[in-house]
């Protein structure tokens, strides 16, 4: 295959950090896609997890909420955060306005290096599929944030400020829902945390998009992410849409909430019962729209098998132990849009 043609498919996976080249074999997720239901929009709801009341006597209630959402949806909303308001508008100016810079300014971030600290990723064309992939995303390594604000953007000069303020606000969140979810699976609370290593996050910017070219633009494709878990930040302009039940469920903003996602490591570390969640996200013809993915990775040495807790006869033990290492050097290997990036570490794969 083309390098050309490698490097497209590459972009519209996730960038995964840490890869140390790019994948030696090829397997095409576009020409060879799951099957995924025709645009049949349920209306399912969000289940909303109140992260404040985890603090009070509420807490087992709360914790029972989130592991049947992980268990039963793969996502849910979190309202209560606590990340301030003027926090939330504020890295939303910061990415308006990156995004709006001439194109030179952007493209100062671009490079080809997924090992890169920060990264620029552009829109482009699948001529393969023949269809327009219209996001651009600024991604980047943020914890701690001392190690890496020197690498991120001057312009606009709100940048670092407005970034290391949320950064460390969405980091919080991300360790209280680890302790939730663990204590959901019957672990010790500090049991996913104790594998924590990185933090990357993707400013994602859509473009409003021609009315000629929608049936052919997406947001971005179908995927599940990488990760153990994914806080979303979304705007107020609707483009989310995760598989719900067989069917595409329209993930709405709601104001004030993030939403989270089950990722593939924490399908993992659950014994595969919770399950990483598809999503995909639209573009529209009147607005732009922006979301801001926290993407939650362990240390390189951690080990991501299940626990000897979820495993009995009833229900042995779905994957082998790895690290995440052996993880993400898989994934380069194997390139799959979804959990086929475990399929290796499978106990039946043996
Ligand atoms: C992502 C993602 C969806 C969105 O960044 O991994 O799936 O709505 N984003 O931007
Ligand atoms: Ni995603």
């Amino acid at each position: 295959m083309p390098a050309t043609m490698l490097q497209q498919v590459a972009k519209d996976l996730h960038v995964f950090p840490g890869a140390k080249h790019l994948p030696p074999t090829y397997k095409d997720p576009i020409s060879n896609p799951p099957t995924l239901p025709e645009a049949q929009v349920s209306d399912g709801s969000i289940p909303i997890i109140d992260l404040e009341a985890l603090h009070g006597p509420r807490r087992p209630e709360i914790v029972k909420q989130l592991g049947q959402a992980c268990q039963l949806q793969g996502f849910f909303a979190v309202k209560n955060h606590g990340i301030p308001r003027p926090t939330v508008d504020s890295i939303f100016d910061t990415t308006r306005e990156f995004f709006h810079q001439p194109k030179e300014e952007r493209m100062k971030f671009y490079t080809p290096d997924p090992n890169s600290d920060i990264r620029l990723m552009n829109a482009y064309k699948d001529e393969v599929a023949n269809v327009y992939v219209a996001r651009e995303s600024l991604k980047f390594h943020c914890h701690p944030v001392e190690k890496y604000v020197d690498k991120w953007p001057t312009n606009p000069p709100s940048f670092r400020k407005s970034s290391a303020e949320y950064l460390t606000n969405v980091r919080r969140v991300e360790i209280t829902l680890l302790g939730a979810i663990s204590e959901s699976l019957g672990l010790e609370t500090d049991y996913i945390e104790k594998k924590l290593g990185g933090h990357y996050v993707s400013l994602n910017y859509y473009g409003a998009c021609e009315e000629s070219n929608l049936e052919l633009t997406y947001g971005v494709r179908a995927h599940t992410d990488p990760t153990i878990i994914t806080i979303l930040l979304q705007d107020e302009v609707p483009g989310l849409q995760a598989l719900s039940e067989g069917k595409w469920m329209d993930v709405n903003p709601i104001p004030d909430t993030v939403v989270v996602h089950v990722g593939d490591l924490l399908q993992a570390i659950s014994n595969h019962r919770f399950k990483s969640l598809l999503h995909q996200a639209m573009v529209n013809c009147e607005k732009e729209r922006m979301s801001i993915a926290s993407y939650c990775y362990p240390s390189s040495d951690a080990m991501i098998g299940p626990p000897e807790k979820l495993i009995d006869s009833d229900h042995p033990a779905v994957y082998k132990d790895f690290t995440f290492k052996e993880f993400s050097e898989q994934m380069w290997k194997v390139i799959a849009f979804d959990d086929a990036r475990l399929n290796s570490f499978k106990c039946s794969a043996a």
